[in-house]
């Protein structure tokens, strides 16, 4: 099967997603011993129009992995020809010029698919705006299959900012491709869960739930998936901000109710959400998380580039 734009969780198929993670495997143990060079001569290109850390390192740290080459712009509203007026459209137009794929992070919803639909080279969404993050859901599930040992029959609370946070409209996408999936959305009342991501949860015959009381979920599944209030979706709402944040907290105290086996992800950058007395229980799985990020996303440039 070949993979050219990774766009959106929805484009995945079930068989797909499998070869995704067989090659993510794969690519564990490449990083194992050293590396390899299977994109020697190939160009990554990064533009980055909102801030990250993990997500543009880890695609960078992939490239390079695999012997390929990185060129970057970081801070792309500022620094880059965007500043000056260029349509992101001419941006792509003339990076595909100089690489052989683009990682793209803009702050407008559809800003891939834009992008995608002018292309000739390989687009990755690496998140636009509060529409979707594909990589991130695609590592978030590849880490859930890897701890717990399956995804059919999972159970998972989605837990703080479900309105702004793009990585679980991207998971809950990509969990409606299992069967018997079971799925809790515990947020504020102003940054509840939208329309479109319910109503295909219901077309997909997904079980979900809205609920209040975090430790009586915590109770009851076997992963919960905290987010962070995304204080810059905001604009100015400061009471609505002021209202969402710190009402769900993982703390010590919930770590007692939960399940021995289940496990605490975040997509992470954390603020206050997750207390750092949770970092060292064994079910805090967020920073083995981040780091499986790196295998999906060498597996991935590996599918584009190359398959
Ligand atoms: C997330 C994002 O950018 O959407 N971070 C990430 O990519 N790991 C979540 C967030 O910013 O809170």
């Amino acid at each position: 099967m070949k993979l050219h734009h990774v766009i959106k969780a929805q484009q995945f198929t079930r068989d797909l997603l499998d070869q995704i993670f067989s090659v993510a495997e794969e690519m564990e143990k490449v990083t194992l011993s050293g590396g390899s060079d299977i994109l020697k001569g190939k160009v990554m290109a990064t533009i980055f129009y909102e801030p990250s850390t993990r997500t543009r390192l880890s695609f960078e740290s992939a490239m390079r992995k695999l012997g390929g080459e990185v060129i970057t712009t970081e801070s792309a509203r500022e620094f880059s020809s965007a500043a000056k007026g260029e349509t992101l459209e001419d941006t792509i137009r003339v990076v595909e010029g100089y690489a052989d794929v683009i990682v793209l992070r803009h702050f407008e919803s559809g800003a891939a698919e834009r992008a995608a639909n002018v292309s000739q080279i390989p687009i990755i969404n690496a998140g636009d705006g509060p529409g979707q993050h594909p990589t991130q859901a695609l590592l978030d599930i590849y880490t859930i299959d890897k701890e717990i040992g399956h995804l059919d029959g999972i159970s998972i609370a989605m837990v703080g900012d479900l309105a702004n946070g793009r990585t679980v409209r991207s998971l809950s996408y990509l969990l409606s491709k299992y069967d018997d999936v079971k799925v809790y959305f515990v947020a504020p009342e102003v940054v509840k869960m939208k329309d479109d991501i319910k109503d295909h949860l219901r077309e997909h015959k997904v079980f979900f739930a809205e609920r209040d009381d975090l430790a009586e979920v915590a109770s009851q599944v076997d992963v919960i998936y905290q987010t962070r209030i995304q204080k810059e979706r905001f604009g100015d709402r400061v009471q609505d901000y002021e209202k969402a944040r710190g009402k769900y907290i993982i703390d010590k105290s919930l770590l007692k109710v939960m399940k021995q086996n289940a496990i605490i992800m975040h997509p992470l950058p954390r603020v206050d959400e997750i207390k750092p007395e949770v970092d060292s229980d064994p079910r805090a799985a967020y920073f083995r998380q981040a780091r499986n990020g790196l295998y999906i996303r060498m597996a991935l440039l590996k599918m584009v580039l190359l398959d």
